[in-house]
């Protein structure tokens, strides 16, 4: 057993433990433990508690304390449950087009789009698209997020998706962040491939996916639902056969057209991410189901469109996660926090709802049950903003970072 490091003092500690999953909530119904300080052993929390009552169960000389400097707030270390971090190239000439008036899709039709990052990106050599991602996944962790879900994607062949998952892994292994890597080979048609979009599924069926289990790259198969990548129906095929194979079936959904919700909850997504153009049928589906709501405010604000209705899908009982989306085209910005507090105000979020759709209900996207609240048992991941009243985060919209990051008990220091 390690040594125990005792942290603290916090003024207020948001542990999120008894926040239910689904549905709206009140700012009342978050848990706050006043002026606490957290016991960790072995990268795991073992108790919150006074100083007091603490201070008896570290051993001088022997364990850690770590005592912080005025006054702090502590919540889980965030939760990115949606980015695209591994990539090459800028994507700043679509940006400017859009500005001056083209479409996203419209863009894409041209040869820019997501095609041109995987021309990027297939031409990148390893030690570049390491370097890069490496670079983003370090920028998260200095931001607070203690746990990122990155997707592939922008490589479209065997070869190179293999190669972006396993730049993912060694990333995973060398950096303190944990990330959880998605396959998303389903982002969109390869222009280079001979064949139709059901052929090119049926390919990764065959060619791909097997070989993702086989080296353990990935347990979570994506798919883009969307009038210029795959339709409902060959959607609902791919994610049937990846689940038999073993995977989790995550859907990039309605985000310009609607369809991808609906077949997230029929095959028993574990989400459905975007959601921008959904609406009340939708939403009842949804609602009915287990499926996470992953709201994307970075690509609303990325493309100037408008936000999903996420205060509607929390009124009918789903849950609702915020992610980044992180990516070179849609949403090039990568602050969860911003956005989290962007989304809110425009759609009439609560505290207690913006924070648990980064922390708790952001694990609950990932099936993550060790992590999104601070309780016994659970891994140090820890977050403390330099404040005394835990409003204040989010009445700073996100600018204000927080100061003490903390993953698995280890302090990280920021560059
Ligand atoms: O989640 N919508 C599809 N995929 C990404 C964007 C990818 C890109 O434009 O490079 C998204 O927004
Ligand atoms: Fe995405």
């Amino acid at each position: 057993m390690d040594n125990k490091i005792l942290v603290g003092p916090f003024r207020q500690i948001i542990t999120m433990d008894e926040v239910p999953l689904k549905g709206p909530l009140h700012d009342n119904q978050l848990h706050i433990i006043e002026s606490a300080w957290i016991l960790i052993q072995d990268g795991k929390m073992i108790s919150i508690d006074s100083y007091n009552k603490l201070k008896n169960k570290v051993v001088d000389g022997k364990d850690e304390i770590q005592q912080m400097n005025g006054d702090h707030v502590a919540m889980p270390g965030m939760i990115d449950p949606h980015t695209h971090i591994c990539y090459a190239g800028s994507r700043s000439n679509d940006y400017a087009l859009r500005l001056s008036g083209m479409s996203y899709l419209e863009i894409a039709a041209r040869g820019g789009g997501i095609w041109s990052t995987v021309t990027n990106t297939r031409n990148a050599s390893d030690e570049t698209l390491y370097l890069n991602t490496h670079t983003r996944a370090s920028s998260l962790l200095n931001d607070g997020v203690t746990t990122a879900e990155v997707k592939s994607g922008y490589a479209l062949n065997v070869e190179d998706e293999l190669r972006m998952l396993e730049v993912i892994k060694r990333i995973n292994d060398s950096n303190e962040i944990d990330l959880v890597s998605t396959c998303l080979a389903a982002h969109t048609l390869p222009k280079d491939f001979q064949g139709s979009a059901k052929q090119y599924l049926e390919f990764l069926i065959k060619n791909l996916l097997p070989e993702v289990v086989k080296r353990k790259l990935s347990s979570r198969a994506d798919i883009y639902i969307e009038k210029n990548a795959f339709s409902a129906d060959e959607g609902l095929f791919y994610l049937k056969e990846a689940k038999n194979l073993g995977f989790d079936a995550i859907v990039h959904a309605d985000q310009f057209t609607t369809g991808g919700s609906e077949v997230a909850v029929e095959v028993g997504a574990v989400s459905a991410d975007h959601l921008e153009v959904t609406s009340d049928r939708e939403i009842a589906l949804l609602a009915r189901s287990d499926v996470i709501p992953v709201s994307l405010p970075g690509a609303s604000i990325g493309l100037g469109v408008s936000f999903a209705p996420v205060r509607k899908i929390l009124d009918a009982g789903c849950s609702l996660a915020v992610a980044s989306d992180w990516n070179p085209g849609s949403a090039p910005m990568g602050d969860i926090l911003v956005q989290a507090c962007m989304l809110g105000v425009y759609e009439h979020l609560t505290m207690a709802e913006t924070l648990a759709s980064i922390t708790y209900r952001a694990a609950a996207a990932l099936r993550l049950r060790d992590r999104g609240i601070l309780k016994k048992g659970n891994q140090a991941d820890i977050v403390a903003f330099p404040v005394s009243d835990y409003r204040d985060i989010v009445y700073y919209q996100g600018k204000m970072k927080p100061d003490i990051i903390m993953k698995k008990g280890k302090l990280i220091h920021k560059p």
